[in-house]
């Protein structure tokens, strides 16, 4: 079994080896991915494949703490990380209350928050009183109804300036690693160069420290879209329809339970 990697170890794996992130929501799925990722977050994107909404926005607090201990029950060997949902960290005090709360009523070890230059007072009073964070620039889900879609980043000159003093920001405020989403590869990875913590890439090419992926993305679970940056490592819906399919059929032929099911 693999040991519990610690936040300095984490950092401490930029230029050395690639940082392997996934998301979990619940203890079943958070069991199987333990072994091979370094990480597991527990998205708000759970708002959307687990809840079926549209987009993350109305993920509460008490939804992603739920799921957050149902992720610890089964990844007890992993690093966590829970995202705060929208609204949740709309200044330092609520921030601080917000996570304090998540801290005491899971085992997380780590809280993220989207947003870069605007967030990096937030990001240090967190760091400062015990909480560490895992920043969240690029692309920034949370903001998709104000930006009116999901728009990718650092199509311009001004985006990849901005981008490149968002990172730095979050990593003075004290981050220990931060997500960059949906950001053109060539400026990601001057990002990357530009900041001592990692960088976990989601659509953001490959020259960064690490990479996350939505599960049920990865897995081919969830339907309703596939972003270009996903791949899908198994055809995941089409094996559980199959299977659940021969289910039904031998219900209905009374080929289910056979002599070795019963009592
Ligand atoms: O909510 C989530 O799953 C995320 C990933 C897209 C990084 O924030």
């Amino acid at each position: 079994m693999n040991k519990k990697l610690t936040i300095s170890a984490i950092k401490k794996q930029k230029g050395v080896k690639p940082v392997v992130v996934i998301t979990a929501y619940d203890a079943l799925f958070a069991k199987l991915f333990e072994e091979s990722a370094d990480m597991i977050l527990v998205g708000d994107s759970l708002n959307m494949s687990f809840a079926g909404k549209n987009d993350t926005i109305s993920a509460t607090l008490d939804q992603m703490i739920y799921h957050t201990n149902a992720v610890c029950s089964g990844a007890k060997n992993s690093l966590i990380i829970c995202d705060m949902p929208f609204g949740t960290y709309i200044n330092k005090d609520e921030a601080l209350r917000n996570s304090i709360e998540v801290f005491q009523k899971t085992s997380a070890d780590a809280i993220k928050i989207e947003g870069g230059v605007d967030k990096a007072e937030i990001i240090q009073h967190l760091t400062s009183n015990g909480i560490a964070v895992c920043g969240h620039i690029g692309l920034l889900p949370q903001s998709v109804r104000s930006d009116g879609g999901y728009k990718v980043k650092g199509k311009t000159e001004a985006q990849k300036e901005q981008l490149i003093r968002d990172a730095k920001a979050v990593e003075s405020a004290g981050a220990f690693c931060m997500v960059l989403e949906g950001t053109v590869a060539e400026v990601a990875k001057e990002i990357a160069k530009s900041v001592s913590i990692p960088i976990i890439g989601i659509g953001a090419g490959a020259d960064v420290d690490g990479q996350v992926l939505v599960f049920s993305d990865m897995l081919g679970l969830f339907e309703e879209f596939t972003p270009k940056f996903v791949k899908k490592y198994l055809d995941g819906a089409s094996l559980v329809r199959e299977a659940v399919a021969s289910y039904a059929d031998e219900i209905q032929k009374r080929e289910f339970p056979k002599e070795e099911h019963t009592y």
